[in-house]
């Protein structure tokens, strides 16, 4: 087959989400505090968001805080709210200019006002966007998204039994389509709360590499490994 006919094949998932993760592990084999190697995400965060837009990815996900982060240090967690500020005041304008629509999505309620005004800023102001939609999961739990889609449901039932679809569509983002692939980064191989029901036919890629050091080169051979897979969805 003729490399073009090849190139033509090639695969590429709708909607990739990826676990940010290793970014402390990074900044501790440079002797950096653990916030440096954060730093280091955020910055890898912005190049990842315009490769994956050139190489033609529609939905980006991200998880950035999980519901269980909590439970780190405060001065660690402080330094991530530092982040997600720095990131909010200096980082959704070039998004904007690329045509990125930017959403969060988890429990926004346990964040500062300040941070609450960024986000629905941030929301608003590229809301008409439509190269590229960006998904930041924040203070995000696939189990507490799940628990909070049954609530609505109990607030307003509906005439007949609970369907998949009906809970489906009281998930934080339910016009996103299913992840197809996850990538998780950092060498560590479960899911840690990401996705629970979006991801049940999602195809996974795992890497050793940080999330710092995942750059061009290691999206491509993600994208690589899916676009070689069969999706059966339990068919024959
Ligand atoms: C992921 O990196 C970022 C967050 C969870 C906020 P980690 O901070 O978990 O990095 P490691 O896993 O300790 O290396
Ligand atoms: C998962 O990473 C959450 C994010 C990347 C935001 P963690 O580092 O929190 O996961 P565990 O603790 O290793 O499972
Ligand atoms: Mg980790």
């Amino acid at each position: 087959m003729a490399d073009k006919d090849k190139e033509e094949e090639k695969k590429i998932p709708l909607h990739v989400g990826i676990i940010m993760d290793g970014n402390g592990r990074w900044a501790k084999r440079r002797g950096l505090p653990r916030v440096m190697g954060h730093k280091a995400g955020m910055e890898a965060l912005e190049e990842a968001i315009d490769n994956a837009h050139s190489l033609g990815v529609r939905y980006l996900s991200l998880y950035a805080f999980s519901t269980e982060n909590w439970k780190r240090l405060p001065s660690e967690v402080a330094g991530l709210m530092g982040l997600f500020r720095l990131y909010l005041k200096n980082k959704i304008e070039k998004l904007h200019s690329r045509g990125a629509r930017i959403r969060f999505v988890g429990k926004l309620e346990a964040f500062a006002p300040d941070i609450r005004n960024g986000v629905r800023f941030a929301e608003e102001y590229t809301r008409g966007n439509t190269e590229i939609d960006i998904i930041i999961c924040v203070n995000y739990g696939g189990r507490q998204e799940i628990v909070d889609a049954v609530n609505c449901l109990l607030a307003a039932p509906p005439d007949g039994p609970v369907t998949e679809e009906s809970l489906r569509s009281k998930m934080y983002a339910p016009d996103i389509p299913d992840p197809d692939l996850l990538i998780r980064t950092g060498g560590e191989l479960r899911m840690s709360n990401f996705w629970l029901w979006e991801g049940a036919y999602s195809e996974y890629y795992f890497t050793d590499v940080y999330w710092p050091d995942f750059d061009r080169t290691e999206l491509e051979r993600a994208l690589e490994s899916y676009s070689g897979r069969e999706r059966r969805y339990g068919t024959a």
